[in-house]
């Protein structure tokens, strides 16, 4: 049974959504990843008190949920910038041109791999494949899969992100 108290770091609704999404598992831990994802979507990463909230609400040890958390890739445990992007550093990508892309993030955005913009609007990282090997090389921001990405037009593609 899901409460909302003073000493909740989630909100109402984010609460009511990991607790509605539990129910329906058997075991409520196989909501763990969604519900992270849940209150991700709300706050761009999981704190160490919100991964303690949502292991209480799914009856799991926070270390148990932490380490679910670290195995999945998109569950971001430090802040991160509005936008995430993902370059897949996987085997047809690197062929494709991995690191000239990369490098050519490196240049228009002014960070490294694992980094963040100053204006916070971009976090950079590195995937593993993304299931589009065919049309290497590719990346994801936020939800959204873009495949064969030209280093040449990566400003056509960043403005589309605020
Ligand atoms: S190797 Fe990059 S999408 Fe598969």
């Amino acid at each position: 049974m899901s409460t909302v108290d003073d000493t909740s770091v989630l909100g109402p609704a984010e609460i009511e959504a990991v607790t509605a999404l539990a129910r329906q598992y058997e075991a409520r831990r196989g909501a763990c990843i969604e519900a992270l994802r849940i209150v991700q979507r709300s706050h761009g990463w999981i704190s160490d008190e919100r991964l303690r909230e949502v292991a209480r609400l799914l009856e799991m040890s926070p270390d148990e949920l932490d380490g679910a958390a670290t195995f999945y890739n998109l569950i971001f445990r430090r802040p991160v910038g509005r936008h995430v992007i993902l370059i897949c550093d996987s085997v047809s990508c690197w062929i494709m041109g991995y690191e000239t892309l990369r490098d050519a993030f490196h240049t228009r955005l002014g960070v490294r791999l694992g980094e963040t913009t100053t204006d916070g609007r971009f976090t950079l990282l590195p995937i593993v494949c993304l299931g589009a090997c065919d049309h290497a090389p590719t990346i994801m921001i936020d939800d959204d899969l873009h495949h064969d990405v030209d280093a040449a037009r990566l400003d056509a593609l960043l403005e589309r992100y605020p």
